[in-house]
């Protein structure tokens, strides 16, 4: 039996303050109530805040995640933050492939490969993003296109990396924008996607990869989404910043 996962991803929004209340009044809660009992939760914060939210995740079951790094592991790359550099503040775990790093800072799949390749090289778990457009959906091809952004990323692991992944399904045309895929939609591509695991590791371990999936993911919606056979839990964006919304979903 997978566990569930859900993870916040903040993007570039919360200050200071705002990190450490949101974190601080989640954990009192989840704690007093112990809500996220056999489920592993993770937050993504900017990276400015990601010490402090180590610290004050310390000792609980909450984990803490990047939203990046760069694919080289140090160097003159002004404004960059590195695998190391995370791994000596403690975060164990980063998101990479968001739609959001392809679209507006063209990350190719060579260039995702490379930051797969550091982040592995520093131990870290990796989030890694898939998804399709609303063109390439209404043309049908959504599974040759994610099929092609994993074999060209992913799937150049070992079977002994790719236990560091969660695999996350996220169709650009719903991300935060209101429109969810259907749970029907939503399970058709998990499915696909654990195929190919299996296709391409076997049974095992395609069978402990955990698949999320994101895309105006809400507290009304999470419950369908997360009863479906090959969906693990979620990246929630927006509903994961309204502290009632993200228990809600967890708990869903
Ligand atoms: O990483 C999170 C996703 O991009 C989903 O964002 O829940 O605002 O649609 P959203």
């Amino acid at each position: 039996m997978r566990k569930k996962v859900v993870i916040a991803n903040w993007k570039m929004n919360y200050d200071f303050h705002e990190t450490t209340s949101f974190i601080r009044n989640f954990l009192k809660i989840v704690f007093e109530k112990k809500i996220n009992h056999n489920k592993e939760i993770i937050i993504a914060p900017s990276f400015p805040f990601l010490h402090i939210s180590n610290q004050i995740s310390q000792g609980t079951t909450l984990n803490i995640a990047a939203q990046n790094i760069h694919q080289k592991e140090k160097g003159p790359y002004t404004g960059e933050v590195s695998a190391s550099m995370l791994k000596s503040i403690g975060v164990q775990k980063v998101i990479l492939g968001h739609s959001e790093r392809r679209e507006f800072f063209f990350e190719k799949n060579n260039v995702l490969l490379k930051k797969i390749k550091i982040a592995l090289k520093y131990g870290l778990n990796i989030i890694f993003c898939v998804g399709e457009s609303y063109l390439e959906r209404s043309n049908d091809q959504q599974f040759e296109i994610i099929k092609d952004q994993l074999k060209k990323t992913v799937f150049d692991c070992s079977s002994d990396e790719i236990k560091s992944f969660y695999i996350a399904y996220e169709p650009i045309w719903a991300i935060g924008t209101g429109k969810t895929a259907t749970f029907e939609q939503a399970q058709t591509m998990h499915e696909f996607i654990r195929s190919l695991l299996l296709e391409k590791y076997g049974e095992r371990i395609s069978n402990r990869i955990p698949i999320l999936y994101g895309g105006s993911i809400n507290d009304f919606n999470a419950k369908d989404l997360f009863y479906q056979k090959d969906i693990d839990g979620g990246l929630v964006g927006t509903s994961s910043m309204e502290l009632k919304k993200f228990l809600k979903i967890i708990q869903s």
